[in-house]
């Protein structure tokens, strides 16, 4: 059965196009999907403090944008994929060539945090020490080590410890910063292993291959790497949105409301399938109402689709404080161009 997003019960969509979109809205910025509660024009997004996102079309193709972070994907699972620059420090003879550190910012009143199920910080290097400081309401430093002394004591495609750690990052992060150090300028290990690279990705998309230690490295300062940030709808539980049954937005008797695992907010799926249409659940004024999987859609002949906004929070002026930088006095411009 799909456990398909509430969110989508309450949008009545034209019978021919069955998209996750709002009727009347784009529904992909580029070639990433936009769904609802998602929107990247006036009226689209649930509401326009943190769910409109802009997609900026002087790229080719277009950038869809969260703040300043490239989304290149959005389920309806409540997760959605950035992606975010890498830390590095890299010498030559000489000791140090270029050193740069990198950090996200989600703003603290949004629905967002950086999945601490699907990201692991990672550090990649034989002379590497690699923290991770960051905020999710309490402050927090971790991080890991790793030092080897050649390529061959390295296990390909495998991140073991050697040449390459991993740690997980707590529950509810908001924020992060990553630096990377070595402790020898990598001065020992310059032969195979010139640079070291730290970064948090999601796990599922990370492979570790002994060649990402030399010169030929799939990694370099300007790579980039996916994050997931999950999403939920509003600022409580299940229990405390219910209270407020104009706000809450699992109407219907099917829609399951769990808790977000990380973070305020919860989610709606849909328990199981019922005609939607027959029951009235829904307004479908002046169309012709299809029962689909989960869902349902409704045709109109006078073309007006009346959707059913469930509105979350007051109106506020649209600003993300998303941000990232480097750090060691360079601004973010000239640490990606240096
Ligand atoms: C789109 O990106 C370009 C290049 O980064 C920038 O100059 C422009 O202001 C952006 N447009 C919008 C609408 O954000
Ligand atoms: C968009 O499609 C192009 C080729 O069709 C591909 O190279 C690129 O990686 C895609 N971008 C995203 C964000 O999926
Ligand atoms: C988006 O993520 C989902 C879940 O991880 C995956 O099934 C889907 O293929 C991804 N879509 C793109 C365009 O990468
Ligand atoms: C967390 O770190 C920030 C910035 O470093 C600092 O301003 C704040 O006081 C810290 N908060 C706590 C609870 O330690
Ligand atoms: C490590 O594995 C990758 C493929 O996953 C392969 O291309 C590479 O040659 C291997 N390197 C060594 C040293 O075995
Ligand atoms: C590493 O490089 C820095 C700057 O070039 C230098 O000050 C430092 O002495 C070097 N350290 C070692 C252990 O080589
Ligand atoms: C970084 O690596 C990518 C491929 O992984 C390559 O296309 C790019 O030119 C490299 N950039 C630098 C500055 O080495
Ligand atoms: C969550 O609560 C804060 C403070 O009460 C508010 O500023 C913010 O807009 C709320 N966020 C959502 C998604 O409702
Ligand atoms: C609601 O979701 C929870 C967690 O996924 C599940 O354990 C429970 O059985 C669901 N309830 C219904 C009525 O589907």
């Amino acid at each position: 059965m799909s456990s398909i997003f509430l969110l989508q019960l309450i949008l009545l969509a034209a019978a021919s196009s069955a998209s996750d979109t709002k009727p009347g809205c784009p529904d992909t910025c580029g070639n990433v999907t936009v769904p609802y509660p998602f929107g990247i024009k006036d009226g689209c997004s649930i509401d326009e403090d943190w769910f409109y996102l802009t997609c900026n079309y002087s790229y080719t193709p277009p950038k869809l944008l969260l703040g300043s972070y490239e989304v290149v994907n959005i389920t309806l699972q409540g997760q959605l994929e950035v992606n975010n620059f890498i830390s590095s420090d890299c010498n030559d003879e000489s000791g140090s060539l270029y050193s740069s550190s990198w950090w996200m910012t989600l703003n603290r009143n949004a629905p967002f945090t950086f999945s601490y199920t699907r990201n692991k910080f990672t550090a990649i290097g034989c002379d590497t020490i690699a923290l991770i400081t960051g905020s999710s309401g309490r402050n927090f430093t971790s991080g890991c080590v790793s030092f080897c002394s050649d390529d061959g004591s390295v296990t390909n495609n495998s991140c073991s410890g050697i040449g390459c750690c991993q740690t997980p990052i707590p529950m509810g992060a908001k924020m992060f910063e990553v630096k990377v150090r070595s402790s020898k300028n990598h001065s020992e290990v310059l032969g195979f292993n010139p640079c070291s690279f730290a970064f948090l990705i999601d796990q599922e998309k990370f492979k570790f291959s002994v060649t990402d230690l030399s010169r030929t490295s799939s990694y370099n300062k300007t790579t980039l790497v996916p994050v997931v940030i999950d999403w939920a709808i509003g600022n409580g539980t299940c229990e405390s949105a219910r209270r407020d049954a104009a706000t809450f937005a699992c109407v219907s008797e099917n829609s399951n409301c769990s808790d977000s695992s990380d973070g305020p907010g919860y989610r709606c799926s849909c328990s199981q399938d019922i005609d939607e249409c027959e029951e009235n659940t829904y307004d479908c004024r002046g169309g012709k109402c299809k029962n689909t999987e989960g869902s349902y859609s409704c045709t109109s002949d006078n073309k007006l689709l009346k959707v059913i906004l469930v509105r979350l929070s007051a109106s506020r002026p649209w600003h993300w404080s998303a941000s990232r930088g480097a750090v060691d006095g360079l601004s973010p411009a000239e640490a990606v161009i240096h």
